[in-house]
């Protein structure tokens, strides 16, 4: 199984790619995880790769597609999360799963209004240890600033600036909206309303998936 989940910042992507991941018992690759990684090991991927993602930019492809073939070379199935974000980071998967022999199977595209996500992103609270996504209000922890899954602390990432948040709605628009595009002309694409529950998406998520495979 290799799925993408595409959406536009605070769509949900990383909590579904987190419960799909888990149900099936494989990868989920985030692209943004492997950065924030990075820039806090302070490697010289992530001293690069931390000026684009405070301003809300795209990192330059050569970065993050080194990072996503290195993920990935000796895998089978996964989940993409925040990968393709551009349509020749779409045509580099491609390429890459051509040599691999491995077909992508779908492309969740998680669709939520404007509002909604200002109020996700300014709620939204992450593991510093395990990357476990919650929201004060919409997915609390059971123990405030504690990860549910490993007890790390929690932490607000530091891109969740109202100027960073504005700057990656633009970018999300003029780059990666016409991966849906691309998507969609190859069959691949699956729209999803995110509007509703966490556990609603989910399932509706499975659903679509069977049907499609
Ligand atoms: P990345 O980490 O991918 O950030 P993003 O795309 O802006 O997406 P988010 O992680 O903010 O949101 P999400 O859709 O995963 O939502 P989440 O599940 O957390 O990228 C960060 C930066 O890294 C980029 O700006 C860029 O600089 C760089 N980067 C990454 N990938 C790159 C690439 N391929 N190329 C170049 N640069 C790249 O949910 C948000 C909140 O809402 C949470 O609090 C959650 O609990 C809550 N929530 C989720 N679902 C629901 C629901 N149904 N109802 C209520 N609340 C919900």
């Amino acid at each position: 199984m290799r799925v993408v989940f595409l959406g536009p910042p605070g769509s949900g992507k990383g909590t579904q790619a987190q419960i799909l991941a888990q149900k099936l018992g494989i990868p989920q690759v985030s692209t943004g995880d492997l950065l924030r990684e990075a820039v806090s090991d302070n490697t010289p991927t992530g001293r690069k790769a931390k000026v684009y993602m405070d301003k809300g930019e795209l990192v330059p492809d050569s970065i993050v597609i080194a990072l996503v073939r290195e993920r990935i070379k000796d895998e089978h199935q996964f989940i993409l999360d925040g990968f393709p974000r551009n349509v020749q980071q779409a045509e580099k998967l491609d390429e890459l799963l051509d040599q691999m022999k491995l077909p992508l199977n779908s492309v969740m595209n998680i669709e939520v209004p404007l509002p909604k996500l200002v109020e996700r992103l300014s709620g939204r609270l992450t593991c510093s240890q395990c990357n476990a996504i919650f929201h004060v209000q919409y997915n609390p922890p059971k123990r405030e600033g504690i990860c549910d899954v490993c007890g790390g602390q929690l932490y607000q990432r530091s891109d969740d600036t109202e100027a960073a948040i504005t700057q990656r709605f633009e970018t999300y628009k003029k780059q990666t909206e016409p991966v849906i595009t691309y998507y969609k002309e190859k069959g691949t694409l699956i729209n999803v309303d995110g509007t509703r529950t966490i556990e609603e998406i989910s399932r509706d998520i499975e659903e679509k998936m069977r049907e499609h495979v």
